[in-house]
C-alpha cells in the first residue's frame, strides 16, 4: 500500500495550485459575501446597524488600500458615486498619510485589505483616526488588526486565500463595496427601493455568471496563455469600471508570470501609450456593453481599430452577442450580459485565468511568486 498524496496537495482539494482552487471559488466568494445582507431586495448590512447617522452625515469617502485591494477600491468608487451620490477618492495607503490630506469628521475612510495586516494600510487607518475621520474596514480576515483599529467593519467572506496573488478576495472586495454603496444609498435616500432592488438582483446573479465563464472559457484562455508563453510584454486597456480591471489584469501578470505588463485607460491611448504599439504586441481590451452606453462602447471599439491598424494582436473581452468587435479581434473572450457596474466582476475572471495559465506555461510557481509576500507587515 502506497500513499500517493501529500498533505499540501490535499489542502488544495485536488487542484494543481491554491490559485487554481481560489479562482474556481470566485463565484462562491461573491455569493457568500452577499449572503445575509440582502432582504426583500434591500441591502441591510447587520454589522452597520446603528451607523445611519454616520452615513447620513459624511460628505466624502476616501478609500485606502494597496495592490489588488486598491483596484477593487477604484471599481467601488464608480458604484459609491453613482448610487450613494458621495464623492470618492481612492488612494494608495502608503501615499495617503505623507501628503497632509484634507480629512475630518465628515470624511469616511474606507480601508480595504484581504489580510487586515498590511502595515501601509494599517498606518493610514491610524492616521485617519488621529485626524478625526470615521473609519470602516473591508477585510477578509476575522479579527485582524485593521478591522480592530476601525470604527466599523464589513467582512468579505471569500474564505482563506493562500496564493500570494489575490483573486477570489478581489471579487469579494468589489462585492462588499457594492453592498456598502447600496446600504448607504438606502440610508441617504439617493435611490428608490425599486432601483436598489434592481441592482441587488444583478449582484445576486453574478456568481452564476462567473461560473459560466469558468465553464465555457477557462480551457480556451489557458490554451491561449500557453501559446503566449514567450511574450515579453502585454498591454491591457479598459474604460470606466473596465479601467481598474485593466490595471488588475496587468498586475496579476507581473506578479506571477514576471512579464512586463501595463494597464491603461482606453481614452488615454492617444495621449501616449499608442506609441508602444508595434506589430505583434498583445493587447487585451475590455469592451463595455453597447446596451449601457453606445458612446463608450463605440469609442473603445474605435481604440481597437486604431491599435489593430498598427499591428497589435488584439484579445477582446466582450459581452455575448456583441458582434461589432469580431472584425478587429484576434481572439474574443465572452462574458455573460450584466449591468454596466457588474461587468468588472465578470471581466476580471478571464484575466485571472490568463495570468495563471501563462505562469503555469512558463513553469513558474503560481502560488509563491519570487520576491512577494502574501501579507506585507512592514512599511
Ligand atoms: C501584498 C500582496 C498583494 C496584495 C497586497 C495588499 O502586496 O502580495 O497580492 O494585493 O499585499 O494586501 P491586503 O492583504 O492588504 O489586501
Amino acid at each position: 500500500f502506497e500513499v500517493t498524496w501529500d498533505a499540501s496537495a490535499a489542502d488544495k482539494g485536488g487542484w494543481s495550485s491554491f490559485m487554481a482552487k481560489e479562482v474556481s471559488e470566485e463565484p462562491e466568494a461573491v455569493a457568500k459575501t452577499v449572503l445575509g445582507r440582502v432582504r426583500d431586495g434591500a441591502v441591510v448590512i447587520p454589522e452597520l446597524d446603528g451607523l445611519d447617522e454616520l452615513f447620513a452625515g459624511i460628505s466624502r469617502v476616501v478609500v485606502i488600500a494597496c495592490g489588488t485591494a486598491a483596484y477593487a477600491g477604484q471599481v467601488g468608487k464608480y458604484a459609491i458615486e453613482q448610487w450613494a451620490r458621495i464623492p470618492v477618492d481612492v488612494e494608495l495607503a502608503h501615499e495617503f498619510r505623507y501628503r497632509d490630506p484634507v480629512i475630518g469628521p465628515d470624511t469616511l475612510v474606507v480601508s480595504i485589505s484581504q489580510s487586515g495586516e498590511t502595515m501601509d494600510t494599517l498606518m493610514a487607518v491610524k492616521y485617519a483616526r488621529e485626524q478625526g475621520a470615521r473609519t470602516l474596514s473591508i477585510c477578509n480576515t476575522q479579527g485582524a488588526t485593521i478591522p480592530r483599529e476601525s470604527d466599523a467593519v464589513v467582512y468579505t467572506h471569500a474564505g482563506p486565500e493562500v496564493a500570494v496573488a489575490s483573486t477570489k478576495a478581489f471579487v469579494a472586495q468589489i462585492t462588499a463595496l457594492y453592498l456598502l454603496a447600496l446600504h448607504v444609498a438606502r440610508v441617504r435616500g439617493s435611490m428608490t427601493a425599486e432601483q436598489i432592488a434592481r441592482e441587488t438582483h444583478e449582484l445576486e446573479a453574478v456568481p452564476e455568471k462567473i461560473s459560466t465563464i469558468l465553464e465555457r472559457e477557462q480551457e480556451r484562455i489557458t490554451q491561449l496563455a500557453g501559446w503566449m508563453a514567450d511574450t515579453r510584454s502585454v498591454l491591457f486597456l479598459g474604460r470606466h469600471v473596465g479601467f481598474p480591471i485593466a490595471l488588475e489584469g496587468a498586475l496579476k501578470l507581473k506578479e506571477i508570470s514576471y512579464i512586463h505588463a501595463e494597464g491603461f485607460a482606453a481614452g488615454e491611448l492617444k495621449h501616449g501609450p499608442i506609441a508602444l504599439i508595434e506589430p505583434g504586441q498583445p493587447v487585451f481590451v475590455i469592451v463595455p456593453s453597447p446596451r449601457d452606453s453606445t458612446l463608450l462602447h463605440d469609442k473603445v471599439v474605435s481604440n481597437i481599430q486604431e491599435i489593430r491598424a498598427r499591428g497589435a494582436r488584439v484579445i477582446v473581452i466582450a459581452e455575448e452577442g456583441d458582434a461589432s468587435v469580431l472584425p478587429f479581434s484576434d481572439e474574443v473572450l465572452r462574458i455573460p450580459l450584466a449591468g454596466a457596474l457588474f461587468e468588472p466582476l465578470l471581466a476580471v475572471v478571464p484575466l485571472h485565468i490568463f495570468a495563471m495559465g501563462l505562469a503555469t506555461a512558463k513553469g513558474l510557481d503560481v502560488d509563491q511568486p519570487r520576491n512577494l509576500a502574501k501579507s506585507v507587515t512592514v512599511e
